[in-house]
Parts: structure tokens; C-alpha cells; sequence
């Protein structure tokens, strides 16, 4: 039997704008993650069972498109394993779905890491992170490649799309609360709906993304040099600028807005927006309070993390 298991991941500063080659900053949320158990089965063929999205079904019963079914199929291509198997899979998340946590990169790294390791394919980090990114490809259309990046590496990441993945310190650990707004983030049609806006006016947006960029590159420096207080500044202005590319949402504003009310050093959506979370930057010592007044602005849930 092989395990191997994946955390989720949130973006800190630069998302929609990384799409278009600026940098972004995201960092590993550990306190939720993909685990995915492999064994040999006495059963004829691949056998996956995943309660959490109540798939419970041999691999060549579901189309090839099947989110799991798609890892599984080119993983086993990749590896050449021919012929297939017969294996149990046990597949788990407590990451949510189409919130920003990036729980589809984070199966698909546990998924393929625990693979790998039963069949004995020896994978380094780098082509787990490549072949992730190929399924991000199917599932999510032009996907800058930064889920992938974090959740394969698990540490913190400055992206720049097409660029190797770079890693930054955190000077003083900082904590923030991750609220859930409840609504699926339709990220594939926010990542297109921007893509219009910049073909209508490209000179416009290309300033947009340059200060968000610039936003990103700032946030690095202040979080290596551990000068937390002044990230917040840096989450609201990137939160103008997302909701001038109108990736905010009236719940996600809400959010923002609560949060700023009840003490957040500063706040501002994460992910592909119009629905999924938003995170505050806080005190430790108001942490809780934050959260309770997300709650009470209609978060289905939140998380405390501190980033290390
Ligand atoms: C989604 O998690 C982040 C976006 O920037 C899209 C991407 O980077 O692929 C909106």
C-alpha cells in the first residue's frame, strides 16, 4: 500500500494578472489536504473510490475526461505501464471545491505521487509539477500554472508564469483567515471574461496588471523583511484593482468589508474571484474575532492559518 497526500494552496497577491506574465504570490494552506491510498487489488481493473465526490466506480467506466479518470489514464500512459493493474484506490480531500484552495492540482499531485510510488516511476518534483499542469490544461483552459507550482512544491512561491518556480522566506510568520463565500468561483469564465476586457482595450489593462505585478513584487520584499503590518495596504489596493477587472462579487465584497470592520490589517479575494474566498491579513490576538464576524457576513466557513 502507498500513500502520499497534497496540501491545498491560496493565492496571496496577483492572481488573473500572472495569467498575462506578471508576478504572484501563493503560498501552501496545510491545514487541509488530498490523500490518496494505493494498493493491489484482487479485483480485475482500477478501482477508485472517492466518498468525498461520491465516485465510487472502475476506471473504464467513466469517460476519459473524468477529472480522476484523466490523471489516471495519462499517468499510466507517461509510465508506460502496460498491461493495466488491478489496484484499489482510496481517494480523500478536505480541501473544499472550487474555492480558490486548489483542490483539483492538489488530487492530482497525491493521485500521481502515490501512483508513481506503487508502480515504482520514479518522478522528481519537477515532472510531477509539468504532468499537473498538463491536467490543469484540460480542466481549466489557460491556467497560469501557479496551483500546480505551490502544491507540488508545498512551500511558498513567487510565480512568474513560464519561469521556474521560485521560492521566498517569510521573515516573521504571519496569520491569516480564509472565508468561503459558498458560491463555486467560475474561474475558467472569470480568467476569459478578463481576457475580453484586455482584448477591448489592451494598453489599459497591460497598466492594470503592471501594478498589480508591481503589488506582487513589493509584497515578496515586505514579506522577507517580516514588515507584516504593511501588507495589508498592499491586499487593499490589489483588491480595487481585481474589482475593476470585476472578479470581485457583491458577497466577496461583503466579505472584504467585514473583515476590514472587524480589525483586518487588510483584505481582498483570492483565486479566480466572483465566488470561492477571500483572505484577511490579522492580528494573532484578533483572529478569532475576524472570523466570527465573517460568519456573522455570511462566510459557510473559514480557516486561521499562519503563513510560515
Ligand atoms: C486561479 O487560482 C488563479 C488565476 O490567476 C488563474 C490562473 O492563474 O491560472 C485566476
Amino acid at each position: 500500500m502507498t500513500t502520499s497526500s497534497a496540501p491545498g494552496k491560496i493565492i496571496l497577491f496577483g492572481e488573473h494578472a500572472v495569467v498575462y506574465g506578471r508576478p504572484a504570490l501563493a503560498v501552501p494552506v496545510t491545514k487541509v489536504h488530498a490523500e490518496v491510498e494505493v494498493s493491489d487489488s484482487e479485483r480485475k481493473g482500477i478501482w477508485i473510490d472517492a466518498p468525498d465526490v461520491d465516485l465510487h466506480a472502475e476506471l473504464n467506466t467513466l469517460a476519459s475526461d473524468h477529472p480522476i479518470a484523466s490523471v489516471i489514464h495519462n499517468f499510466l500512459f507517461l509510465a508506460r505501464v502496460s498491461p493495466f493493474p488491478n489496484l484499489q484506490l482510496e481517494i480523500s480531500s478536505t480541501i473544499p471545491v472550487a474555492s480558490g484552495l486548489g483542490s483539483g492540482a492538489a488530487v492530482t499531485v497525491a493521485l500521481t505521487r502515490a501512483l508513481a510510488a506503487h508502480l515504482s516511476h520514479s518522478m522528481r518534483d519537477e515532472e510531477v509539477n509539468a504532468f499537473t499542469y498538463e491536467i490543469e490544461k484540460i480542466h481549466h483552459g489557460t491556467p497560469s500554472g501557479i496551483d500546480n507550482t505551490v502544491i507540488t512544491y508545498a512551500r511558498p512561491v513567487y510565480f512568474v508564469k513560464g519561469q521556474p518556480a521560485e521560492t521566498f522566506r517569510v521573515g516573521e510568520p504571519f496569520t491569516i483567515v480564509i472565508a468561503d463565500t459558498g458560491i463555486a468561483a467560475p474561474t475558467r469564465e472569470s480568467v476569459a471574461d478578463v481576457r475580453k476586457l484586455w482584448e477591448s482595450d489592451k494598453k489599459r489593462w497591460e497598466n492594470v496588471f503592471a501594478e498589480i505585478g508591481d503589488i506582487s513584487f513589493a509584497a515578496r520584499r515586505v514579506i522577507e523583511e517580516g514588515w507584516v503590518k504593511m501588507l495589508g495596504a498592499l491586499m487593499d489596493e490589489n483588491q480595487t484593482l481585481l474589482q475593476q477587472m470585476t472578479v470581485s462579487s457583491p458577497e466577496l465584497d461583503t466579505l472584504v468589508e467585514a473583515a476590514r470592520q472587524a480589525g483586518a490589517l487588510g483584505a481582498k479575494l483570492s483565486g479566480g474571484g466572483r465566488g470561492g474566498n477571500m483572505i484577511a491579513l490579522v492580528e494573532p490576538e484578533h483572529a478569532e474575532t475576524v472570523s466570527r464576524s465573517l460568519k456573522e457576513a455570511g462566510a459557510k466557513h473559514t480557516i486561521i492559518t499562519q503563513v510560515v
